[in-house]
């Protein structure tokens, strides 16, 4: 089986920690590497929570390259933990990470590994490393096979009205990756918001009686108490997850041809994506998702994530 070279581009959180997790359980992805970029938290600690990741998992040998501390032209706005917590990860405790941080920026680890062989960048963070990346190595874009991103939102944002949190964080450098020549599959919180694991799915993880069952239920208990605050039920959306999904399963997410940019000045709408679904743009090789199978995707995830071991 030839199995699939990605590189994670994170922001860890919670949704990204799951997202992590899940490609880690999966002999159809090589998991090149994690690269951090400040998103949800700040660098430093974007940096701490991939490495405490690939610890959890048993993957120390999963190198850990620091990217971008903040946008490519606006000053970084965290937010105050309400929604990931205030280390990112849901405020568990956490042993210091043993995995190491490794000697290279995260851009210049994505061109390394793009010079090698075909490599799919799984990007569910800001797209500040993207945009450097596209910036520092000119033409990259030819190497790289596909880009998947989380992010955007072809009707309400969840940051303002209009703009999703990873593209709203840094507009400016999801315009530049968004305009690049490379394939990308765009999922945006319509069709993430699909991806749902419910209190049954959280006792599950819980249940499991494993070290990852057991974080992976407590990271999503204050996440659960955040869409029951902000969405009127404790249902966690899997964001970030998706993407991960869709390299994994090709062809579970429906998608569809689309022209995307991105707004960056407007008093309202800076951060919007404008996703063109009009015909012309359908065989586009920019395309968004439109629809998953929730039933799929969540017994996906607990399979996967029932695969780590005891102890
Ligand atoms: C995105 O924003 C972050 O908070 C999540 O990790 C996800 O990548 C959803 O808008
Ligand atoms: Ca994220």
């Amino acid at each position: 089986m030839a199995r699939t070279r990605i590189v994670i581009d994170t922001d860890p959180g919670v949704d990204d920690a799951v997202a992590i997790l899940l490609a880690l359980a999966s002999e159809e992805l090589d998991v090149l590497a994690l690269t951090s970029v400040a998103g949800n938290v700040d660098v430093d600690q974007t940096t701490r929570n991939a490495r405490r990741l690939v610890d959890l998992a048993g993957r120390p040998d999963v190198p850990v390259a620091r990217g971008a501390a903040g946008p490519l032209v606006h000053a970084a706005r965290f937010e105050d933990g309400h929604v990931h917590g205030h280390d990112g990860l849901g405020d568990l405790t956490w042993a210091d990470p043993t995995a190491p941080e490794a000697g290279e920026h995260a851009v210049d680890l994505i061109a390394r590994r793009a010079s090698e062989a075909p490599l799919t960048i799984v990007a569910i963070g800001p797209l500040t490393n993207l945009a450097l990346l596209r910036a520092r190595y000119p033409g990259i874009e030819s190497a790289i096979e596909r880009v998947v991103i989380m992010g955007g939102a072809s009707f309400a944002g969840n940051v303002t009205a209009a703009a999703e949190f990873n593209v709203w964080f840094d507009p400016e450098a999801a315009a530049s990756v968004l305009a690049g020549p490379w394939p990308i599959t765009l999922l945006p919180l319509d069709l993430t918001h699909q991806a749902t694991l419910t209190d049954v799915d959280l006792a599950y993880f819980a249940g499991l009686g494993t070290e990852v069952g057991t974080r992976v239920a407590g990271m999503l208990e204050p996440y659960a108490a955040y869409h029951e605050r902000w969405h009127g039920n404790r249902d966690v959306i899997m964001h970030d997850a998706t993407a991960v999904y869709e390299v994994l399963v090709p062809g579970a997410i429906a998608t569809r041809g689309a022209h995307l940019a991105v707004e960056t000045g407007g008093a309202l709408t800076r951060g919007m994506t404008v996703i063109d679904r009009r015909r012309a743009h359908a065989e586009r090789p920019t395309r968004v998702g439109e629809h998953l199978d929730r039933e799929h995707f969540v017994a996906l995830v607990r399979e996967r994530l029932a695969r780590y071991p005891l102890s």
